[in-house]
């Protein structure tokens, strides 16, 4: 039994668990007409209503102790002051720094990291608005009109979401695009309709080696020497980095180069250089609105008490049906057709941050850590997967998402989806029984298809509107949430070793399908994996 599971508060939740598991909500509400307020919390513009949850007063006050137990507080304290926490890379974890708007200084190793910051910040902003004024001139004198992004993972995810989320706020006589993918299809498509002329590209890598990336770099890098003559590289390419020496080779001038730092995990990355795409896009203003969101999530998080923290308590009902109710994975369904990538980026920060079976200390846990994350802007999700979360086998904790103001103000549109995410909550928390679908005079062969047990978790959250302050509390609130999870797990939630077997065995199978060879390495199904692949590349 691991110190966790063996631990007092465990074994309270587990007893506790047992006695509440047939609980329904619907009980919960009526024998208390205050629950709604009493389980909802304000965290800078963000109202978060958790009464849509399998929880009691008491379930709350053991998670709370829960939490004390795992030193949550003082975990907090250190990953602000810059500790270094992310254990097996010996780094501290400092992306809260990127968007400091305080006079604070934040030290690492003695040395006051803030002016460092600041100074990239600024050049981003001369950057930007360089290319936003038409100033930036491409190799023949033409102004850039289209700036794409190349980088993988949490140099493309962040970027792209944010991208999407605030594409409202964006300069629309700027084409913005994003090539991720190894697959050339990616590279293609984005650039087929373009001039090269009119092209400003962004390699955007921590390390600036990683495969795909430097592929599609080398790629965009022959379309814009064969059009425009090796000469034209230095005015249409800019890096993103913490790798000077290879940003060189490439050939782009360090004055281009956008520094960041290694105390900033990829999948946390937005608001440094990473950035730079976005700000490109909705401009210097608008993006430091997005930090000082940033900024006032991750003020509430370290100052308000656990009671009402949200990313405290979202966490907590994390570890609740994860470790508890077996979820297996937790749905994010915003409400708004601008956060269509909102989702996917909390894939990869939740999966990469707390996919993880061992404890700092390398031991195997004897529980369950991350969840599988997915998630789809509704009302499409509810035509779509919805099916499940209603009547289905499994539990999904799933968190609504929804703004009181649209940007486009058309018609009915606004109100109707708005009530949609409220209906489905209710239907999600409340079901519909036996006797009211028989009320409804419901044929009896039908009764049992046409019966919602109900009783399925949901938070709402919402805001008065979608802009960059509330997008970036809403990306720290999660980001934080992630973070206390992976410390009652006792995980390092800032590597990711994970990646690394695939990357290597790829290299191993490239080989192979360069030298039209198997390898007698390989497996069986490898090789004849192999040999199927020439046979029907001929
Ligand atoms: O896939 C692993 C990973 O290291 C991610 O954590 C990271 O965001 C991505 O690759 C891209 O890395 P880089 O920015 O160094 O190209």
């Amino acid at each position: 039994m691991s110190e966790l599971t063996g631990s007092e508060p465990w074994k309270a939740l587990q007893a506790h668990k047992q006695a509440v598991e047939r609980t329904h909500m619907r009980d919960l509400f009526a024998g208390n007409p205050e629950r709604a307020k009493q389980f909802s919390v304000q965290a800078a513009d963000l109202w978060i209503d958790y009464s849509k949850n399998l929880i009691t007063d008491e379930t709350l006050n053991l998670l709370l102790d829960l939490a004390k137990s795992r030193d949550v507080e003082a975990k907090i304290r250190a990953m602000f002051a810059g500790e270094r926490i992310n254990t097996t890379e010996n780094r501290p974890v400092l992306h809260t720094a990127l968007r400091n708007r305080s006079d604070e200084a934040v030290l690492v190793d003695g040395q006051d990291v803030m002016p460092e910051i600041r100074n990239v910040l600024q050049r981003m902003a001369s950057f930007s608005n360089l290319v936003r004024s038409g100033e930036w001139l491409g190799a023949t004198g033409k102004p850039i009109k289209n700036v794409i992004n190349i980088g993988i993972g949490g140099s493309d995810l962040g970027p792209v979401m944010a991208y999407e989320a605030l594409k409202a706020y964006s300069d629309r006589s700027l084409t913005v695009r994003f090539v991720s993918n190894v697959d050339g299809t990616h590279f293609y498509e984005a650039t087929q309709d373009l001039d090269p002329a009119e092209t400003l590209f962004i390699v955007a890598s921590k390390t600036f080696t990683t495969d795909e990336t430097m592929t599609n770099a080398g790629t965009a890098r022959r379309w814009v020497a064969d059009a425009l003559g090796e000469s034209a590289i230095g005015h249409h390419f800019v890096a993103v980095s913490t790798n000077a020496e290879e940003v060189s080779k490439f050939g782009i001038d360090l004055e281009n180069m956008f520094g960041f730092w290694d105390w900033v995990g990829g999948r946390y990355s937005l608001c440094s250089a990473i950035g730079l795409p976005v700000m490109v896009a909705i401009g210097p203003d608008n993006f430091n609105r997005m930090l000082d969101g940033f900024y006032a999530m991750d003020q509430h998080f370290k100052t308000a008490d656990f009671e009402h923290n949200a990313p405290v308590i979202m966490a907590l009902l994390g570890v609740w049906y994860t470790n508890f109710w077996d979820a297996q994975s937790e749905a994010i369904l915003p409400y708004n057709q601008y956060l269509s990538r909102f989702a996917a980026y909390f894939q990869q920060a939740n999966m990469e941050s707390n996919g993880k079976s061992v404890t700092k200390d390398g031991q195997y846990v004897d529980y369950e850590t991350g969840p599988v994350v997915w998630g789809k802007p509704g009302t499409n999700g509810q035509h779509a997967f919805y099916q499940l979360l209603h009547q289905g086998t499994k539990l999904v904790p799933a968190d609504f998402i929804g703004f009181a103001k649209p940007h486009h103000s058309m018609g009915e549109h606004h109100h109707k989806l708005v009530a949609n995410l409220l209906a489905q909550t209710q239907a999600l928390a409340f079901g519909k029984t036996a006797e009211e679908a028989r009320a409804e005079g419901i044929d009896e062969a039908l009764i049992a298809h046409r019966t919602f047990h109900g009783n399925r978790p949901t938070n709402t959250i919402l805001a008065s509107e979608l802009t960059p302050e509330t997008f970036g509390q809403l990306v720290a609130l999660y980001e934080h949430k992630i973070f206390v999870e992976g410390v009652i797990w006792g995980i390092n939630s800032f590597d990711q070793w994970g990646v690394e077997l695939g990357k290597a065995l790829a290299k191993d199978a490239y080989g192979s399908i360069i030298n039209h060879q198997t390898d007698p390495k390989n497996d069986s199904s490898t090789n004849s994996l192999l040999d199927k692949f020439f046979e029907l590349e001929n």
